[in-house]
């Protein structure tokens, strides 16, 4: 059946009604609410068809990813749906093979998604490479915080480009991290039923923020209620305060308050009492779309050299697979081909486990435990500094 597929963007509004139709029965959504996605990333909309009939689709987040302190290009895929109808017969391997080709040719360093199965993006090449974390606090054991910090309310239309900045400087010291494009700050201002979304800023000096919180509340018309957090980024301790004393106040009504964050969570770090439950939420996969795009232009320590020679398979992506020599010096580093033979301290592995590696979620030692990585000590060590950091996360979800 694969044969008679073809793969490519939106051509006419036929086209995105009828997948449209197959991402509202695929993700339970109503249908009007997936035309107005599907019609808001329009351009980044990719169909797979057989003859003239739309099977299925993605569509594609053009965005940034934080590894090393550096902005790289990665393309979420999101919305992955296929017809029922034609399930089961390698057509969504298909399209997300024609996927990688697409933005293999584009020049993108990384692609990364959360998978309902890890079937499907294993056989393309993706691997997972970190998790999304979720805190949930129970308020009323919170008791009173006290804060001598302003807390002052957020207007996206107004105060979205300071949010924005503020947000970037964190992000960027936070391994998987989106670099947001317009699309994933809609989702953190946008409740996708419509329900109310409030925004709160803390005060720094100068008009600055030193910290913002964006949430929703439970259920409409419900009390007691949990604090949706969609978004809350803290710059030090005492905007942590602000943020917690924020939702102790509303301990009377609020019985817990649920955000997103890495392990190392600066809210959490603040919480002045034990009970805090964390859970991995989801589990993201990356896929390294070209291999000397993602090593040139992620950042590294700045106090590590190393030159390490990388024997990559690669079974979907051919321009992926062979020798690469990987020189790192003063937090960045630079990649060329090596020549057909691999030399005796080149690791030698397969393009996902350099997705798990590259991300920090998997150290080399590890993969080499798992036989993922074969090498010498000394170069299993060398990549271990290269890639070395705190463990990766990402709180947006799309
Ligand atoms: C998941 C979905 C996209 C798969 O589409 P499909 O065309 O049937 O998938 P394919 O036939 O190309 O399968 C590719 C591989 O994934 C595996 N796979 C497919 N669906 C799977 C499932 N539900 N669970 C586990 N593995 C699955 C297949 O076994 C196949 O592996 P193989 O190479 O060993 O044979 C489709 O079932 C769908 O639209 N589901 C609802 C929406 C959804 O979950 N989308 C994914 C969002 S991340």
């Amino acid at each position: 059946m694969t044969d008679c597929l073809s793969f490519g963007a939106i051509r006419n509004e036929a086209d995105l009604e009828a997948l449209a139709r197959n991402e509202a029965l695929a993700f339970n959504t109503p249908l009007d609410s997936c035309l107005s996605w599907l019609r808001d990333t329009r351009e980044q909309v990719r169909v797979v068809r057989a003859g003239g009939e739309v099977l299925g689709g993605l569509v594609r987040y053009d965005m940034g990813q934080f590894f090393g302190g550096r902005s790289i290009r990665n393309i979420g895929i999101a919305g992955v749906a296929i017809s029922p109808t034609a399930r089961g017969r390698g057509v969504a391997k298909s399209m997300m093979r024609a996927a990688l080709a697409e933005m293999h040719d584009q020049g993108v360093a990384v692609s990364t998604l959360y998978p309902t199965t890890f079937t499907l993006y294993g056989r393309v090449g993706y691997a997972v490479a970190g998790h999304r974390y979720q805190y949930r606090l129970p308020l009323p054991k919170l008791g009173r915080i006290e804060s001598a910090r302003e807390i002052l309310p957020l207007d996206p239309s107004r105060d979205g480009d300071a949010v924005a900045r503020f947000y970037r400087n964190v992000a960027s010291n936070r391994p998987g991290w989106l670099n947001r494009n317009s699309h994933i700050w809609d989702r953190v201002y946008r409740h996708p039923a419509g329900r109310d979304v409030h925004a709160y800023g803390v005060a720094g000096g100068g008009g600055d923020i030193e910290g913002y919180v964006v949430y929703t509340l439970g259920e409409v018309a419900r009390y007691p209620y949990t604090l949706n957090v969609r978004d809350v980024q803290v710059a030090n301790r005492e905007a942590a305060r602000r943020v917690l004393a924020l939702f102790s106040d509303c301990r009377t009504l609020a019985r817990h308050a649920t955000w997103y964050g890495g392990l190392d969570d600066s809210l959490l770090l603040e919480v002045p009492e034990v009970g805090t439950e964390i859970s991995v939420a989801e589990t993201w996969m990356l896929r390294i779309v070209d291999v000397r795009a993602a090593l040139t232009s992620r950042g590294y320590p700045s106090d590590t050299t190393a030159r390490i020679e990388l024997d990559l398979t690669d079974d979907v992506v051919p321009a992926n697979a062979g020798g690469f020599l990987l020189e790192v010096g003063g937090g960045e580093a630079r990649a060329s081909r090596t020549g057909d033979a691999a030399g005796a301290d080149a690791l030698r592995l397969d393009i996902r486990a350099l997705a798990s590696l590259y991300s920090g979620h998997l150290s080399a030692r590890r993969l080499a435990e798992l036989g993922q990585v074969k090498g010498p000590t000394a170069s299993l060590n060398q990549a271990d500094r290269v890639f070395a950091g705190p463990p990766p996360s990402m709180p947006d979800y799309f």
